[in-house]
């Protein structure tokens, strides 16, 4: 990997089709803009379109030659899924990259449209989905990528496979970093099916550090913004975030790089909180080929997309 990667890395990308989850904000519109400045046709997926339209406006004021097509995507919706994997596949013959990068964090107990809870649900489940209803089309395009964006709380998360819509107990932390631990174990496993399928795609996923987005302020507003974690936030924010610019930096290298490597969990080489990318160990959970098939195989379960290599 090369010492200090940057966006000025980024290859050229003319030619490619990228689907981005989440893309009207935070990391997922910096990778936008990063990824169309760069040659890609970018598709932002979206659940508002008005949202997505107006960024997608600024991104082509400043990068006049992008090439961005906003698609409708609820995360919290099974059936908007499908139907944006269907119109997708109307649409385009190829898929360079899927970045499902869409999510929400510590939000209270509450329900996606298909009982899944909220944070499981948006964050993981629906990309498993997504993912697999567009397989066929990612396979068929040589050297694709498909990119988790998890996150530092999946260090020390774990599965409670006995309870894993938090019905008996719920910890909205717990809950997010079991989504987010969804999210590095199922690139993993993906990763490792399409190799064994002798399939070109490859996944991977990264964390960002810690980056100021829309993510804490969504958090604290739907969960009655709790005095501890505003105080938090006001001090560890200043403290330990870092620039967008930065922190968009390990799901950029993962999803673009020449160098970037199927099956491996990218993130901030300093401390995993700040710097250029690097490869880092997650969590010991993605050791474990049997905890990765049980994961596979309840979001199967629960998500009814099988996949077919
Ligand atoms: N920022 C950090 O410090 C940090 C740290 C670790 C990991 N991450 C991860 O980075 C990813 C991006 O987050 P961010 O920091 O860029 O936060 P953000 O600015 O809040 O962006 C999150 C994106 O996800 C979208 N989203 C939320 N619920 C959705 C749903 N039901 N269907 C479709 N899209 C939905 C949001 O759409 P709306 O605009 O419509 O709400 C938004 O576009 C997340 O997966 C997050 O867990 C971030």
């Amino acid at each position: 990997m090369s010492e200090e990667w940057t966006q000025s890395d980024i290859p050229d990308l003319s030619g490619k089709v990228v689907v981005i989850t989440g893309a009207n904000s935070g990391l997922g519109l910096a990778s936008t803009r990063a990824l169309a400045a760069h040659g890609a046709e970018v598709i932002m997926a979206c659940r508002s379109v008005e949202r997505a339209e107006a960024a997608r406006a600024e991104v082509v004021a400043e990068v006049p030659a992008a090439t961005i097509t906003v698609m409708q995507l609820d995360n919290a919706r099974l059936e908007s899924v499908r139907s944006f994997a269907e119109a997708f596949r109307a649409r385009y013959d190829r898929l360079d990259l899927l970045l499902n990068n869409a999510g929400v964090m510590a939000v209270p107990r509450r329900l996606t449209e298909d009982g899944f809870e909220m944070q499981f649900g948006v964050n993981h489940l629906a990309h498993f989905a997504l993912t697999g209803l567009l397989l066929d089309v990612l396979t068929r395009t040589e050297g694709s990528r498909v990119h988790a964006t998890s996150s530092g709380a999946a260090f020390r998360a774990s599965f409670n496979f006995d309870d894993l819509m938090g019905e008996d107990r719920y910890s909205r932390w717990e809950a997010y970093g079991q989504s987010k631990l969804a999210n590095a174990a199922f690139a993993t496993e993906l990763d490792r099916r399409l190799k064994a399928a002798g399939r070109s795609t490859i996944a991977n996923s990264s964390h960002p550090g810690l980056v100021r987005t829309n993510l804490q302020a969504n958090s604290l507003k739907e969960s009655g913004s709790p005095l501890l974690e505003r105080v938090l936030y006001g001090i560890l924010g200043p403290l330990l975030a870092q620039e967008i610019e930065m922190g968009v930096l390990p799901q950029l290298y993962a999803s673009v790089s020449p160098d970037a490597r199927g099956g491996v969990f990218y993130g901030p080489r300093k401390r995993r909180l700040r710097g250029y990318p690097a490869e880092q160990h997650c969590n010991e959970v993605l050791d474990d080929p049997g905890t990765l098939r049980r994961l596979w195989d309840e979001s199967e379960q629960l998500t009814g997309i099988r996949y077919s290599f």
